[in-house]
């Protein structure tokens, strides 16, 4: 099952062997949003390495992956945790010897659920902070001198809850804003040497995890909070993704680019739904409560 096909060749504005001879590498390249991003490389003439803790999952991903484009190869790098540096350079070292380079980089694995503050343990916290921050860190860490010596490109995976208060993911909103943070910081210092670093800032994107959450009469109510009236596309993401890796977006370096129908100017997010009512049924339930 791949979410892209041919027919993005046709209908997309982008040339086909836009990324003849490069390389990308992805952390959570088998979940919705960063295996779309792949797709669309691999699509446009791109290798790619996807980086995965479940080993079916990661596999299977690369095989379908793969078959998206005749001559194309998807390496599968599963068993990893992003959480460790070490694991991630052994992922790079196999991914430069099957593939013979990185040139672009995906930090997106990440991990996210529900939870009010008092049902939030320290623990739980600090899973989140090291899977989204620690883990986009190690990932261009472990990548640096293959993105130093072909002048190689990063987009993180961000968000936009941290731009205002989101109940229930301070985790990740926490998480996010330390992420926003490391790009800014890298697209500083590693400017000066050819690479740059942005982030993609997805807003809510239909058929992926979170929003499959959502029932359909709060589907209605939060796609019309969407100035554009619909919520986004894995396309959508893809499309944004191809333009921060080509050639159009080489003098941009430091930037978030917001995929989000505008959602977020309106200033309401997810959770945000008959506030207060909701957070305090939530806040004072049992331990293990569904929210
Ligand atoms: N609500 C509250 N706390 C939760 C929770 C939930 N739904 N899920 C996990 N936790 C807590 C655990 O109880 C534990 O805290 P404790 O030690 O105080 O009990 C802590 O988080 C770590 O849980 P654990 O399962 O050991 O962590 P992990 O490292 O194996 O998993 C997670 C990381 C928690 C982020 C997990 O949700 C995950 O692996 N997610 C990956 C997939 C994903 O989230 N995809 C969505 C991408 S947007």
């Amino acid at each position: 099952m791949t979410f892209l096909d041919q027919s993005y060749l046709q209908t997309s504005v982008w040339k086909p062997d836009l990324f003849k001879g490069k390389v990308v590498f992805v952390t959570g390249g088998a979940g919705s949003i960063c295996r779309v991003q792949t797709e669309a490389m691999v699509l446009l003439g791109a290798n790619a390495a996807i980086v995965g803790r479940n080993q079916q999952k990661t596999d299977e991903a690369a095989k379908d992956i793969q078959s998206l484009r005749a001559g194309s190869k998807v390496v599968s790098l599963p068993n990893v945790d992003v959480r460790d540096v070490k694991q991630l350079s052994a992922a790079v070292e196999k991914t430069v010897a099957e593939l013979g380079r990185i040139d672009y980089v995906v930090a997106g694995a990440a991990g996210n659920f529900l939870a009010d503050f008092n049902h939030l343990s320290s623990n739980a916290f600090k899973s989140v902070i090291d899977i989204d921050l620690l883990g986009s860190y190690n990932t261009v860490k472990a990548c640096f001198q293959e993105l130093r010596k072909n002048k190689g490109a990063i987009i993180f995976v961000s968000a936009t809850l941290h731009y205002y208060g989101v109940p229930f993911q301070i985790h990740v909103g926490a998480a996010k804003a330390g992420v926003d943070a490391l790009s800014n910081a890298l697209a500083v210092e590693l400017g000066p040497i050819g690479v740059r670093s942005n982030c993609i800032a997805p807003g809510p994107i239909d058929d992926t995890e979170g929003m499959s959450r959502l029932g359909r009469g709060e589907k209605d109510a939060a796609i019309a909070r969407v100035p554009m009236q619909r919520f986004g596309t894995k396309q959508d993401i893809a499309d944004a993704t191809v333009y921060l890796f080509s050639p159009a977006a080489t003098y941009v370096n430091g930037d978030v680019l917001v995929v989000d129908g505008g959602a977020w100017q309106v200033g309401q997010g997810a959770g945000q739904k008959d506030y207060p009512v909701t957070l305090k049924k939530y806040f004072d339930a049992p331990k293990g409560a569904k929210l």
